[in-house]
C-alpha cells in the first residue's frame, strides 16, 4: 500500500497533535478523508473536527482500529490508560509514532508487546509554523523504508532526523525545548531595540527576522557559525564591541549549562 493510500490517525489533538495534522494536510501527502482523530471530551472533538476538517471523534478504539499510521500525541501521564484502552487493536503491521516526553522503546514494548512497529519522535512548537524539527527513534520492526514515509508524511510540518535512542534527551535540549531559550533571546534584543528607542512592536518584528535570516545563514550556507559571525564583525566596528560584552557576561556558557540542566531533567523523566 503506498502512503498516500494509508490511513492516518492522531489519539490526542492538542496543540501538537493539531500542528502536525495541519501540516499534513497542507502538504498534500494525504488527502483530509484518510486522517481521523480523537481527543478526550466531545466538546474538543466538535472544535478540533471544524477547525481542521478532519473526522475526530471520542472513541480511540476506533481511531487506533483504523489507523495504518498511529500516532500518539497525548500528555505522557495519560499514556498507560490509552495503551491499555486500544492495545487489543494494535497489530504488528501498524506504524505507532509516539511523540510523549520521555516514553522509551522499552515502555512501549512492556505495554504492547515487542513485536510492535514503534517509533519514538519528539517534535517542536515550530512545527506549528511548519517549520519544526523533529527527532525520530525507531525499534528493531520498523524498516528503512517506513521510516522514510514518517519523514515524507511530516516532511508538512517538520525536518526529520533519524536518532540512536540514546541521543533522545539531546533532541529534546537541542530542538524540543530550545524555542523557548530562542523566545527569550528574542525577547532580550526586542527590550534592548525599545531602550533604544524603536517601538516594541517593530522590535520584535526586527529581532525575529533576524534570527530568522541568521538560522537560515546556518542551514543554507552551510557555513561555521563562526565564521558567519566573523563576517558580520568589522574591524574596530560596532559588532565585535557587542560580541566581547557576551563573552565577558557569558552567553555560551549560560546556553550551554542550561542545556545541560535540560538534558539532566530529560533523563529522569
Ligand atoms: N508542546 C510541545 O512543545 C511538545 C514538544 C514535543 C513533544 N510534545 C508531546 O506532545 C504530546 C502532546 O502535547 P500537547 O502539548 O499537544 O498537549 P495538549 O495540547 O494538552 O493536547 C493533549 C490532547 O490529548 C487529548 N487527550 C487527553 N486525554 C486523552 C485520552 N484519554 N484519549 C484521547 N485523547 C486524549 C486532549 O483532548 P481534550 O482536548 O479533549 O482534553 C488533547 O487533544 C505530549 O506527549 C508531549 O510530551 C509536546
Amino acid at each position: 500500500m503506498s502512503l498516500k493510500e494509508k490511513t492516518i490517525g492522531f489519539i490526542g489533538c492538542g496543540n501538537m497533535g493539531s500542528a502536525m495534522i495541519s501540516g499534513i494536510i497542507d502538504s498534500g501527502v494525504i488527502s483530509k478523508e484518510n486522517i481521523l482523530a480523537s481527543v478526550k471530551t466531545k466538546e474538543s472533538a466538535n472544535k478540533k473536527q471544524k477547525e481542521l476538517g478532519i473526522l475526530v471523534l471520542t472513541d480511540n478504539k476506533e481511531v487506533a482500529e483504523k489507523a495504518d499510521v498511529l500516532f500518539l500525541a497525548v500528555k505522557p501521564q495519560f499514556l498507560d490508560s490509552v495503551l491499555a484502552e486500544i492495545s487489543e487493536r494494535l497489530d504488528n503491521k501498524k506504524l505507532i509514532v509516539s511523540i510523549a516526553a520521555g516514553r522509551t522503546l522499552d515502555y512501549f514494548k512492556e505495554k504492547i508487546g515487542k513485536d510492535k512497529k514503534v517509533i519514538r519522535g519528539m517534535p517542536n512548537t515550530p512545527a506549528m509554523v511548519k517549520e519544526g524539527m523533529m527527532g525520530i527513534c525507531v525499534n528493531e520492526n520498523v524498516t528503512d523504508l517506513e521510516c522514510q514515509e514518517i519523514k515524507e508524511l511530516c516532511l508538512g510540518f517538520s525536518k526529520t532526523e533519524l536518532v540512536q535512542e540514546n541521543l533522545m534527551d539531546v533532541v529534546t535540549a537541542v530542538s524540543g525545548s530550545s524555542p523557548a531559550y530562542v523566545f527569550m533571546f528574542i525577547e532580550a534584543m526586542a527590550d534592548a531595540a525599545v531602550s533604544g528607542g524603536m517601538p516594541r512592536k517593530q522590535a520584535y518584528e526586527f529581532a525575529a527576522q533576524a534570527v530568522l535570516g541568521s538560522a537560515k545563514m546556518v542551514l543554507e550556507t552551510k557555513k561555521h557559525p563562526g565564521e558567519l559571525k566573523d563576517m558580520v564583525c568589522s574591524p574596530a566596528g560596532t559588532t565585535i564591541e557587542a560580541v566581547r560584552v557576551l563573552e565577558e557576561k557569558g552567553l555560551r556558557s549560560a546556553v550551554i549549562e542550561a542545556m545541560e540542566k535540560c538534558l539532566e531533567i530529560s533523563k529522569k523523566m
